[in-house]
């Protein structure tokens, strides 16, 4: 028997597709997010606070995994009913910028096997395209934790869920998981993959003509990466 699990995240408004989940839109998660986005800030600070979102959004991702009923025995003694995770799970993060988020999971799940998928546009055909991909062999036996931190128009991650698919990995095993998402990202994933959940930290206006998210924090891997 599987217990259900019950999120903190809100569900999305009727006009936003059924497995998209925000964060709790909080006051603090707001200055979060102001922090990065403005352009002053600093790379070091731009770390520390975009890992403190990454952590929350992890954080959320458990939340979604199912849980079976568990007894343990404490040390007094007594039984204690409790849970345990159904599944066994793991990372995959889009390169570059879903490496980023792969800290924020190790430190919450000890041990993690995490793989990586390089997708990017080809210039010839304009569609994502598949360089390299390295995944736990048994991947079609967990839970993933799709890692991006930008769902701009969503062909990376598209692409990254049509890879999962060909290793065994149902699309209601897959938790995509991203700190800012654009509506265009999320209709174009959604409807694709409407049984994958999508945990995002905050749903921006639009894209802009060079696809990046608006307001957005720019170019996520730069600020983060680059000095
Ligand atoms: N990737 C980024 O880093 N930023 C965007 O706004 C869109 C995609």
């Amino acid at each position: 028997m599987v217990v259900s699990n019950s999120p903190t995240s809100q569900s999305t408004p009727a006009s936003l597709p059924p497995s998209v989940f925000t964060l709790p839109q909080t006051a603090q998660l707001e200055a979060l997010f102001t922090i990065i986005r403005d352009k002053e800030t600093s790379r070091g600070d731009f770390l520390f606070y975009s890992d403190r979102i990454i952590r929350l959004l992890v954080e959320e991702g458990l939340n979604h995994l199912p849980v079976i009923p568990k007894t343990v025995t404490t040390p007094t003694g007594a039984t204690y009913e409790g849970v345990g995770f159904e599944g066994k799970i793991c990372g995959v993060s889009i390169l570059r910028a879903g490496e980023a988020m792969e800290a924020g999971l190790r430190e919450v799940c000890r041990s993690v096997r995490i793989g990586k998928i390089l997708i990017q546009r080809d210039e010839e055909t304009a569609q994502a395209k598949l360089f390299y991909a390295k995944l736990p062999q048994d991947i079609a036996q967990r839970y993933v934790l799709l890692l991006d931190p930008m769902l701009a128009t969503g062909g990376s991650a598209i692409k990254a869920v049509e890879v999962l698919k060909e290793h065994g990995v149902p699309e209601d095993r897959i938790i995509f998981i991203n700190l800012i998402a654009s509506p265009e990202g999320l209709k174009n994933f959604c409807g694709k993959y409407p049984l994958t959940r999508v945990i995002t930290g905050w749903i921006d206006q639009c894209l802009n003509e060079k696809a990046y998210i608006i307001p957005g924090l720019g170019d996520f891997g730069e600020r983060r990466y680059c000095v």
